[in-house]
This record gives structure tokens, sequence and C-alpha cells, in this order.
């Protein structure tokens, strides 16, 4: 059975997106891992990190996503297939990392969601299992699933909380950034209850660290002496700095000939490499 981790952080801009997609292509490259990327945020961000964004409107034109498993529900027909709607060997690295694959998100999941909330008789049914009842039997093709989830914890997020053996929470190590932390844990703990599942949480990651400047260092004091008592287990060893070169490579028009080229052959590189072998240490225990 794969591992399933979702990266969640109910706020945006902490770098829930980039780690994922690092985490992929670094399991995939450098440990021969099999890995999917699931993308639940309509923002699509790490679809289009890892595809042609025109090669994506072709799939969403085909309701070839993530939101179709979704749709499917309310609809005599089934458009939704995972077979048809992954993508392989996905990627800027090396024209495709073999072995890397990515379900796609699509921006109508926004609509699908507004629906959602202000029409919810509509939506009859439970839209919380959607995703484990599609993906069930594909995920166990993989070795390692990632989901990149929206920044709030709706029924989306809730779908990846589902599936999930862990949770990943990235914050950037301020004091806004980290305000919410204790209501992830507590509504989390809250939907295990609920559903009977066991995802436990894998740790923070400390990310767009500054080691120049004292909140950072402070609050990577205090996240640290907290973990056992707000819940979240662990501060990763491993630590991302700041480095405007991650914010620039994610850009699947870019292409680079490896990983090294990619992340720079020190920082971030370096940092991204420890980081994944902390985390495969963690999970593979
Ligand atoms: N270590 C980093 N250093 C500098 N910029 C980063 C770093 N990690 C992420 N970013 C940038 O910060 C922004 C938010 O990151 P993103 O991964 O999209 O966050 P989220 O998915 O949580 O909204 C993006 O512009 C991204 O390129
Ligand atoms: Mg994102």
């Amino acid at each position: 059975m794969p591992v399933v981790i979702s990266l969640i952080n109910l706020k945006g801009g902490v770098g829930k997106t980039t780690l994922t997609v690092a985490l992929a292509e670094f399991m995939a490259v450098l440990h021969g891992l099999k890995v999917l990327v699931i993308d639940l945020d309509p923002q699509t961000n790490a679809t289009v990190a890892l595809i042609d964004e025109n090669e994506w409107r072709r799939r969403n034109v085909r309701g070839q996503t993530v939101l179709s498993a979704f749709t499917d529900r309310f609809s005599k027909y089934r458009i939704f297939s995972p077979d048809e709607a992954i993508i392989k060997n996905v990627s800027n690295v090396g024209g495709g990392i073999e072995g890397l694959d990515l379900l796609p998100s699509s921006i109508d999941l926004i609509e699908f969601q507004d629906d959602f909330v202000s029409e919810p008789d509509r939506f009859r049914g439970d839209l919380q299992a959607v995703l484990r009842d599609e993906m069930q039997d594909t995920l166990k093709e993989y070795d390692v699933v990632l989901i990149d989830c929206p920044p709030d914890l709706g029924f989306i997020t809730r779908n990846g909380i589902l599936i999930s053996n862990y949770y990943l929470i990235p914050v950037i190590p301020d004091v806004l950034s980290t305000y919410g932390i204790p209501q992830i844990i507590n509504r989390i703990n809250r939907l295990k209850k609920q559903a009977g599942i066991r995802i436990k949480p894998l740790g923070l990651v400390v990310n767009k660290f500054r080691v120049q400047a004292s909140v950072h260092r402070n609050q990577l004091r205090v996240l640290k002496a907290n973990a056992a008592r707000v819940g979240y287990q662990r501060v990763f060893a491993s630590i991302i700095s700041e480095n405007g070169q991650v914010a620039a490579v994610m850009d699947s028009s870019l292409s680079f000939p490896s990983l090294q080229k990619k992340y720079g052959y020190n920082r971030p590189y370096e940092e991204y490499k420890q980081l994944t072998q902390e985390v495969l240490a963690y999970v593979r225990r």
C-alpha cells in the first residue's frame, strides 16, 4: 500500500505547492519511488508546475481532471477515469520524470465548490469520500502519493484527508503564519473521530526561513517547543530557506536537464534532498 501524505495549511503562500512538487521530484529521481501527485487545489499551481498549461487546457475540456470525479456524482454519465486523467512521467526536469505521475486539478472546481455551499440540497450524498471511491485501486500502483490541498478544510481537502496516512504542515516561521496550526490539528482530529480514519501528523516543515530574521529564529524555537503540546509531532530538522530560485523554477514552460540544474547545486537542492530523506525515514518506520 502507498504512503499517502496531504500537505495542509489554512494559509496560502506558505509553500504547500512548492513542497509538494519538490518532494515528489526528489522522491522519484533520487529514491526511485513511484510517486503520484494529486492536485486538489482549484488554483492548479501544482498542475501547471508539472505539465504544460495547454496540455492542462485540453484535459480540462475533456473533463479529465479531479473535478469530474466530483461532478460525476450528479450525472447519469461517468466522465472521470483515473487511467485517463492521470498524466504519466511529468515535471519540467529531464523532459518528464519517469515514475512521477499527476492527477491534475481544475479551476472549475471553484464554481463547483461555490454551488456546493450555496445549494447544499442539490448536492445530496457525501462528497467527502469521492476520491477514496474513485482512486482506491489506482493508488495501489504507487509507493508515495502527495496531495496538494487548498488552503481550507472544506470538502475538497477532506477528500485528501480521508485517503491519507499522514499530513504535513508547511509553515513560514513568523507569528501570523503559524497562528492557525492548533485549529488544523483540532479539526483534523475531529474529522478522524467522525470518519474513523487513522491519519497521523507527520510534522511541520519550516519554509522560507531567513536566518538573519530574529523573528524567524525565535518562532522556530517556539514551534519546536510546542510540537508535543499542540500535537503536530515534530518540526523537521531539514529547513527550507527563502530562495528566489525556488519561486522561479515552478513553471512548466521552463525545462531543466536535472534536479541540480532546477534547484541549484547548493541550496535549495541540498535542503530538499535532506528533507526528502527525513520525510521518507519517518514514513517508512
Ligand atoms: N523556499 C522558498 N523561497 C522563496 N520563495 C518560495 C519558497 N517556497 C515557495 N516560495 C514562493 O512562495 C509563493 C507561495 O508558495 P506556494 O508553494 O505556492 O504556497 P501555497 O501552495 O501554500 O500557496 C510562490 O510564489 C512560491 O514560488
Ligand atoms: Mg498552493
